[in-house]
C-alpha cells in the first residue's frame, strides 16, 4: 500500500475576549490555503485551529460585561467557528482550551515536565501585561509600559512555579542551526537567535490570583499560566501521548503565528517539547501584521475590520484572494478597501472572470470537436508556483498563476477565435478550456468557491496538482454567471 505523506498545519488559538477580525482571518486563511494545497498534492492533511479561553484577559473581559468567563468563551468561540465556516475554512478540528480532552492533557504534560526535573517553586516578582498575557522584567519595560503593546502593566509578586527554560539554551541554538527553516521566514531568525544567545530566563508557569485557568496538577493553590495551557493545544487535539492522531500527524509541519507571538512558539514551545521528549515542529512561520488606515487595529480607535462583513460586501473569495495577494506573507501591510476593489476589478473581473466568460461563450457557440495541440503552457511555470508555495510565498504563487491567466487572455486576443473555423477554432478552444481546467485547480486552494463555479461551468470534476498538464478535453460546457461582478459603486 502506498503511504500518503502527512501534513499537519496549525493556527494560533484565538483569545475569546473579542470577535474575529481580519488579523485572525488572515492567519486562518493562510493555513487553509496551505491545507488545501497539500490536499491537492494528495497528502493526508490535518488542519487545526481553535480558541484560547483561559486567563486573566478573558476573566476581566467577562467581568466587565457581567458574564461568566465560560459564558463569554462559549459565545465568542462560536463566533469564530461561524466566521471560519463563512470563510470556507476547511479545518479538521477545532480545539477549545476548556475542552476536557485538553485540560487532562495539560495536567499530564506538566507532570512530565516535573518528572524530568524541570519545574521548581520560587517567587515571581515582576510585571505582567494582561492583554498580552506576558511577564516582563523591569528592564524590559518601555517607559514603564509593556514593550510589546505599549499598554499598562501590573506589578506581580507571588509564590509561583517555574519551568527551567534556561536549561534549554544550547539545545535550542542547536535546533535553529541544524534546521535552518525552523525559524521562518529567514528574516525573522536573527532576532530570535540573538535573544536566545543573550539570555534565557526560567519561565513562570503558574498564577495564584488567576483562577479562570487549569488547576496546577502539582499544587492545588496554583493555576496554570495561560500560555503553557494554550501551547499544549497542538498536542491535545491529537490526543497526545497515545492517540492514533498523534502517532499519525506529529510533528507539525508548519505552525503559523503572528510576529508578536513568535517568541512563545519559536523558543518556549520547542523547549517545553524537548523537556517531555516530543519532537519539535518542523517550521514556525511568523507572519506580519495588517494595519488599517496606517494604524494598529483597536477597539478604542474604532478601526477594527470584521472579515465577515467584508465578505458580505464583496465575496469570500475576493477577500481571501486579496489578503494573500496584497502583501508578502511575513511582511506588514495596510488593509484598504480601495486596494481590494482595484484587485477585484483588475485581476478577478478583467483577468480571470473574463477569461472564463470568453471561453464558455465560445464553447457554447461552437459545436465541433475541441482538440488540438498545446500552444500556451510555455507560460505556465509550475515549478515556480510550487517553489513559492513551499516557502509560503502565497503572493508570489498567485502572481505566477496570473502570469499564466494573462498569457491565455493574450493568446485569445492574438488568435481571434471568433474569426476562425473548424480545426483552427477547435484548437484554440482546446487551449482555452484545458488552460481553464488547470487554472481552476491552481486557484482552488485560494478561492474554493470560484474554482467550484469554474468546474460547474466547464462541466469537469475537481482535479489534483498532478493534473495540471494538457490532456484530452473531457468537459461539457454550460455557461453560468460571471465569476466576479465589477464593482462600480463608489467607496463610502
Ligand atoms: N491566544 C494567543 C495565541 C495562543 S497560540 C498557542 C493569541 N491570540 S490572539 O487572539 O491575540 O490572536 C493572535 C493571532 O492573530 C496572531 O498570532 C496573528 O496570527 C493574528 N493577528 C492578530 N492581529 C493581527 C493583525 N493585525 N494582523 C495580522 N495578524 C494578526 O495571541
Amino acid at each position: 500500500m502506498v503511504r500518503l505523506k502527512k501534513f499537519y498545519v496549525t493556527t494560533p488559538i484565538y483569545y475569546v475576549n473579542a470577535s474575529p477580525h481580519i488579523g485572525h482571518a488572515y492567519t486562518t486563511i493562510a493555513a487553509d490555503v496551505l491545507a488545501r494545497w497539500h490536499r491537492l498534492k494528495k497528502q493526508d492533511v490535518f488542519f487545526l485551529t481553535g480558541t484560547d479561553e483561559h486567563g486573566e484577559k478573558i476573566q476581566t473581559a467577562a467581568e466587565a460585561i457581567g458574564k461568566t468567563p465560560k459564558g463569554l468563551a462559549d459565545e465568542v468561540s462560536e463566533k469564530f467557528r461561524e466566521a471560519w465556516k463563512r470563510l470556507t475554512i476547511s479545518n479538521d478540528d477545532f480545539i477549545r482550551t476548556t475542552d476536557a480532552r485538553h485540560t487532562k492533557v495539560v495536567a499530564e504534560f506538566i507532570r512530565r515536565l516535573n518528572d524530568n526535573g524541570d519545574i521548581y517553586k520560587g517567587e515571581y516578582v515582576g510585571w505582567y501585561c494582561i492583554p498580552d498575557e506576558t511577564f516582563w522584567t523591569q528592564l524590559q519595560l518601555k517607559n514603564g509600559r509593556c514593550p510589546e503593546c505599549g499598554r499598562e502593566v501590573e506589578l506581580v509578586k507571588e509564590e509561583a512555579y517555574f519551568f527551567r527554560l534556561s536549561k534549554y539554551q544550547e539545545r535550542l541554538l542547536r535546533l535553529y542551526e541544524e534546521n535552518p527553516s525552523f525559524l521562518s521566514p529567514p528574516s525573522r531568525s536573527p532576532e530570535i537567535i540573538t535573544r536566545v544567545q543573550e539570555e534565557l530566563k526560567d519561565l513562570c508557569v503558574t498564577r495564584r490570583a488567576v483562577r479562570w485557568a487549569v488547576q496546577f496538577p502539582l499544587d492545588g493553590q496554583h493555576y496554570v499560566y495561560v500560555w503553557l495551557d494554550a501551547l499544549i493545544n497542538y498536542l491535545s487535539a491529537l490526543d497526545w501521548p497515545n492517540g492514533s492522531r498523534f502517532i499519525k500527524y506529529w510533528p507539525p509541519d508548519v505552525q503559523l503565528v503572528g510576529k508578536e507571538i513568535n517568541w512563545f512558539h519559536s523558543v518556549i514551545w520547542p523547549a517545553l517539547l524537548m523537556s517531555v521528549s516530543v519532537e519539535p515542529p518542523r517550521k514556525v512561520f511568523s507572519h506580519g501584521w495588517w494595519t488599517v488606515g496606517g494604524e494598529k487595529m483597536s477597539k478604542s480607535r474604532g478601526n477594527v475590520v470584521d472579515p465577515v462583513e467584508v465578505c458580505g460586501r464583496y465575496s469570500v473569495d475576493a477577500f481571501r484572494y486579496f489578503v494573500l495577494r496584497e502583501m508578502a506573507f511575513g511582511d506588514d501591510g495596510d488593509f484598504s478597501e480601495a486596494a481590494l476593489r482595484a484587485r477585484v476589478n483588475g485581476e478577478l473581473v478583467a483577468d480571470l472572470g473574463n477569461l472564463l466568460n470568453r471561453a464558455v461563450t465560445l464553447a457554447e457557440k461552437y459545436e465541433g470537436k475541441v482538440q488540438g495541440k498545446d500552444e500556451v503552457t510555455v507560460n505556465l511555470h509550475m515549478e515556480e508556483i510550487k517553489r513559492c508555495m513551499d516557502l509560503l510565498g502565497f503572493h508570489g504563487a498567485l502572481a505566477e498563476i496570473w502570469v499564466f491567466i494573462r498569457s491565455v487572455n493574450s493568446y485569445v486576443n492574438e488568435r481571434r477565435p471568433w474569426k476562425l473555423r473548424d480545426e483552427e477554432l477547435g484548437n484554440v478552444l482546446y487551449n482555452l478550456l484545458e488552460s481553464l481546467r488547470i487554472i481552476s485547480i491552481l486557484v482552488s486552494a485560494f478561492m474554493p468557491e470560484t474554482s467550484a463555479e469554474m468546474n460547474r461551468q466547464l462541466g469537469i470534476q475537481s482535479g489534483f496538482l498532478e493534473d495540471c498538464t494538457f490532456k484530452t478535453w473531457q468537459g461539457n460546457v454550460r455557461k453560468g454567471r460571471l465569476l466576479f461582478e465589477k464593482i462600480r459603486t463608489p467607496l463610502q
